[in-house]
């Protein structure tokens, strides 16, 4: 078969940005596979926690990334924990750790280049896919938002799974993990020299999405017409 290489669309940006809601909006859009590349960090930073150990401490952190299979990650993937505060926390600690992102890459890799069920293309979220995952990927977007605008969303979507939270307490730990990502050494949060700057603060996700499709249009003709 002669099948022409999948199209990736890579979507950085830091937490609680919408980038989540976008991919997935643009994934099913398109008909394209989509892959919350968030979710294998807070995976590894889960399992580090489920077996008693110290997300901060890199040896076990790499041991549990090196030793995940598919399936244990598949099941992780799909833990309501994974959505935690404590989970996040520890991603975010497992990410810093070169190996850790090492353990992870080849995964990635090769959903990208072969995404689930044949489908034509991906879309991949995180922090690193323009940058180092994807840097080839014909569409790379960036999404921001305040932090205030970012502690608010990430408070209404706590509440609305019954779990009351401090907005003050959000916004200082979001200020924290953005100061974590985008300061570590390896892979740090940002955007790619070619990357689609889009600011969802006075932003709704319908709105968001038009801009998203609009972009991705002048960067894949493919896609320009009908999606
Ligand atoms: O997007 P998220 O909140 O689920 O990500 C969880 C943590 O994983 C976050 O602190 C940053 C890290 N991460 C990363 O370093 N690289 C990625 N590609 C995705 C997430």
């Amino acid at each position: 078969m002669n099948a022409s290489p999948p199209t990736i669309i890579a979507i950085d940006g830091p937490a609680a940005s919408g980038k989540g809601t976008l991919a997935r909006r643009l994934a099913e859009y398109y008909g394209f596979a989509h892959l919350d590349t968030g979710g294998l960090y807070r995976a590894v930073g889960l399992a580090v926690l489920r077996q008693g150990g110290d997300p901060a401490d890199s040896a076990q952190a790499i041991k549990v990334a090196q030793a995940l299979d598919a399936a244990q990650l598949a099941g992780l993937m799909a833990d309501p924990a994974l959505r935690s505060e404590p989970a996040s926390d520890a991603a975010s600690k497992v990410a810093a750790v070169p190996a850790v992102r090492q353990a992870l890459y080849d995964f990635q890799r090769r959903f990208a280049a072969a995404p689930p069920n044949g489908a034509p293309g991906a879309v991949l979220d995180g922090r690193d896919i323009g940058t180092v995952i994807c840097p080839e990927a014909p569409a790379k977007l960036f999404i921001t938002a305040s932090a205030e605008v970012r502690a608010t969303r990430r408070v209404q979507e706590l509440q609305s799974r019954g779990i009351t939270a401090i907005y003050a307490a959000v916004l200082e730990d979001m200020k924290s993990r953005d100061a974590r990502d985008s300061q570590r050494e390896v892979a740090p949060l940002k955007p790619a020299d070619d990357a689609f700057l889009l600011d969802t603060s006075l932003l709704n996700a319908d709105q968001a999405f038009e801009k998203a499709v609009s972009f991705i249009s002048t960067k894949v003709s493919a896609l320009a017409e009908n999606g």
